[in-house]
């Protein structure tokens, strides 16, 4: 089933056009990844896709609703949730303090009768910072953290508001390969266990090779290629636009 379907998606800064006419969808639960050089347009396209960024056409559709041109909030809200942003944690916070305030935010914008008790958002933390790994850790503040850890902390924030679709781009940037294996095998499995879909942007292509169900292409504004892991590297286009051949 198509969760996420992007059509002829463009997008131009002072005339430079960026982003030329991106078409692909997403199916539910699926793991996706966009590669390509840099300045391909991938973080542009992303951007789009959360709404920090106004197409200048094409449409996004998330279920059926068009989504182009929606607020970040209200996309948030709809279930795009967005990976690893550093600014979102609170360095003088504790972990499962800063998991916690994100639960209670996104409560506040759900009506309900009853209003769930403190301790229930406090064990709802615990059981997200346990499925990321970072259980032990709950008490320490997160200005402490190491920098993989505090990755984890901020999926743990990603997938708080159960979100149907993750949007990640390069969450492995500036980590060493061991950690950088970690990271994906767990934005992997946090996929499964929460019927999430995830499109996801990184340079490693062994990791984008090990984890992606599909892989589009994208170079100088446009998409080049899509398939699977034998596909992508079979493909000449490719093999001469990104993986330096
Ligand atoms: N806000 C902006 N204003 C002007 N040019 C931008 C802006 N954001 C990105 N660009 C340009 O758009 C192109 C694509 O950038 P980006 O989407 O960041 O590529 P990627 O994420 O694939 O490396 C680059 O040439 C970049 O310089
Ligand atoms: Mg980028």
């Amino acid at each position: 089933m198509t969760l996420l379907s992007v059509r002829a998606l463009t997008k131009s800064f002072g005339g430079n056009a960026v982003v030329r006419g991106v078409s692909f969808d997403v199916a539910a639960g699926e793991v996706v990844a966009l590669i390509g050089p840099n300045g391909a347009g991938k973080t542009t396209c992303f951007n789009m896709l959360n709404g920090q960024l106004q197409p200048d056409a094409g449409q996004i559709r998330l279920d059926g609703t068009n989504i182009a041109a929606w607020s970040p909030d209200r996309i948030w809200r709809l279930g795009v949730g967005r990976g690893f942003q550093i600014a979102a944690t609170f360095g003088s916070m504790t972990v499962r303090d800063n998991v916690r305030t994100a639960l209670i935010s996104r409560n506040r914008t759900v009506w309900r009768f009853f209003r769930p008790a403190a301790h229930e958002f406090t064990r709802e933390a615990d059981a997200l910072l346990d499925q990321v790994g970072l259980k032990h850790l709950a008490g320490q503040g997160c200005g402490t953290l190491a920098y993989g850890d505090l990755k984890r902390l901020e999926l743990a924030l990603a997938i708080s508001n159960q979100p149907r679709l993750l949007l990640v781009d390069e969450p492995t940037a500036g980590m060493a390969p061991p950690e950088r294996r970690a990271v994906m095998d767990l934005l992997l499995m946090l996929a499964r266990n929460n019927s999430c879909a995830v499109l996801f942007t990184e340079h490693d292509t062994d990791a984008v090779f090990r984890t992606a169900d599909r892989i589009l292409v994208m170079a100088d504004g446009a998409l080049i290629a899509e398939g699977d892991a034998t596909a992508i590297r079979a493909n000449s286009r490719v093999r001469t636009a990104y993986l330096g051949e």
